[in-house]
């Protein structure tokens, strides 16, 4: 059982970065808080974060395998500023058919319209918003339990 937790552009400066919209937690903490969790579960975290749209697609492709059994990996990913712009990163998802879970720490239909629309959101498992930094628990939780009523 694996999660890759994938973090798009800014995300680094989580802690520091707009703080009245993306709170005061950091990247790191999060990281941290997924990974504690998912040990009790029996799952492995793989975190990646970059500002760099190839940088995620390579690591994309670094866990695709054709022969490889991805039936218990699924991916975390808050593609950031991507969500509104990559077709290459959508690509590398739908090419390696890795499962996804789409999370935004804010609610991105509550800003600006052009955060409206996600190049992920039609192709994703499930969407989570605004929930800042538990959405990514929240995602964790969802693969854990449908692992858990796939191997029953
Ligand atoms: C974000 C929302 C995006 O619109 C924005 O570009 C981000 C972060 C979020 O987590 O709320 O960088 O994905």
């Amino acid at each position: 059982r694996k999660v890759l937790l994938i973090n798009g552009p800014n995300l680094n400066l989580l802690g520091t970065r707009e703080p009245g919209i993306y709170g005061s937690t950091t990247l790191s903490d999060i990281v941290e808080n997924v990974k504690s969790r998912a040990q009790s579960m029996g799952i492995t975290i793989v975190p990646f974060q970059s500002n760099h749209e190839g940088a995620i697609v390579d690591f994309l492709h670094s866990h695709f395998s054709p022969r490889q059994k991805t039936a218990f990996t699924g991916v975390i990913i808050n593609p950031a500023a991507f969500t509104h712009t990559s077709v290459a990163i959508r690509d590398a998802l739908l090419a390696t058919s890795l499962p996804f879970v789409e999370v935004h720490i804010s609610n991105v239909h509550a800003r600006e319209p052009f955060r409206a629309h996600s190049y992920f959101s039609d192709k994703a498992q499930g969407v989570i918003m605004g929930l800042g930094a538990y959405g990514y628990i929240a995602a964790l939780e969802f693969w854990a339990q449908k692992w858990d009523v796939e191997e029953e």
